[in-house]
């Protein structure tokens, strides 16, 4: 394929030969949309450093829901704002939890809508970390036993599906023969498997109000540095019964989505996080960029480098972008 026998130009002309050899689209069906929820009524509270997004009382969450719904996009990932904190994240696994109460409400007023839970300790615990703390050490084994029970409880509730997001050994096998025990084989785990510690999550915190109290997260989230190691994780979530993995960040982690894809074959998701969203929006609200371009080029970038599934908070904008 030399020059001048080839001349890639000539199906660049024009839109039409242009659409017929594009080789990814973003589609509606690609997206979940994260929201978040907290006790009260007629509460929605806008997320400083995430323009667009709220904590929602679960009065508003269902009006919220519906609108996702109506939108066309499939599932939601609902984050949990607790009436109280403790040392061991008594509401994450409580029945009338703020998530339980939420999941129940949803899938009543939309019921076709999939509820997807994020299952972690760290915005039930008042020190802030996704484990159980002892002497300033993130206990791992004690901890699985409890997120077991989060899962439990939240599929009881009504979730569709689960999502750890905590980056302890051995929680997807845990959840899982838990799931498995009390005849919930089939609600599948979308493991949170390739986590980095990032600072991309800084706007996600001020949105959950679950900031680290003391000390980061990194003896349990990975090493920016590492993509061997994101191979192993998930390799690992995947024996344990993982059905859907995970990369999070999405951006800066395009090389891990793409090696992830690759090497498993698996439904791959990756998480456009708040981080990713706030720049985007900032530089946008500045003026220095096109918002809305930008959006789009990041959703298209991150479904090329392998995603199947993007959870995303442009979920809405994009949506309506699709549908002119
Ligand atoms: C909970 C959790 C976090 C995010 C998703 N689940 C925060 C963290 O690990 O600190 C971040 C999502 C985002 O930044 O949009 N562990």
């Amino acid at each position: 394929m030399r020059f001048p026998l080839y001349r890639p130009r000539r199906l660049r002309a024009n839109e039409g030969f242009r659409s017929l050899i594009r080789e990814t689209t973003v589609t509606v069906d690609d997206l979940i949309y994260p929201l978040f929820v907290r006790p009260g009524s007629g509460v929605r509270n806008p997320i400083r450093s995430m323009p667009g997004c709220y904590q929602l009382s679960v009065d508003e969450l269902i009006k919220e829901a519906n609108e996702v719904k109506a939108l066309g996009i499939p599932g939601v990932i609902l984050f949990g704002i607790p009436e109280k904190k403790d040392e061991v994240a008594s509401e994450a696994y409580a029945d009338d939890g703020i998530i339980q109460r939420a999941v129940r409400a949803i899938k009543e007023s939309t019921p076709e809508l999939l509820i997807i839970t994020d299952c972690c300790l760290c915005e039930y615990t008042s020190h802030g970390h996704c484990g159980l703390v002892k002497d300033g050490v993130i206990l791992n084994d004690p901890t699985i036993e409890l997120l077991a029970r989060q899962a439990l409880s939240q599929v009881r509730a009504g979730a569709d599906m689960v999502a750890p997001s905590d980056m302890m050994d051995g929680r997807v096998k845990a959840i899982r023969e838990t799931l498995d025990q009390e005849d919930y084989s089939h609600i599948p785990i979308m493991s949170y498997s390739a986590k980095y510690a990032s600072a991309f999550y800084g706007p996600f915190r001020e949105a959950a109000e679950s900031p680290p109290q003391f000390g980061d997260r990194r003896s349990y989230q990975m090493d920016p540095a590492n993509s061997d190691e994101a191979i192993r994780e998930v390799a690992l979530d995947l024996e344990e019964g993982a059905d859907i993995v995970m990369v999070k960040p999405a951006l800066a982690y395009l090389d891990i989505i793409y090696r992830v894809k690759v090497e498993f074959g698996v439904p791959v998701a990756a998480y456009n996080v708040s981080g990713e969203y706030a720049m985007v929006k900032g530089a946008a609200q500045l003026g220095w960029i096109d918002g809305g371009e930008v959006m789009r080029e990041v959703l298209l970038s991150i479904k090329r480098a392998g995603a199947d599934i993007i959870l995303t908070y442009f979920a809405k904008e994009m949506a309506r972008f699709l549908a002119k």
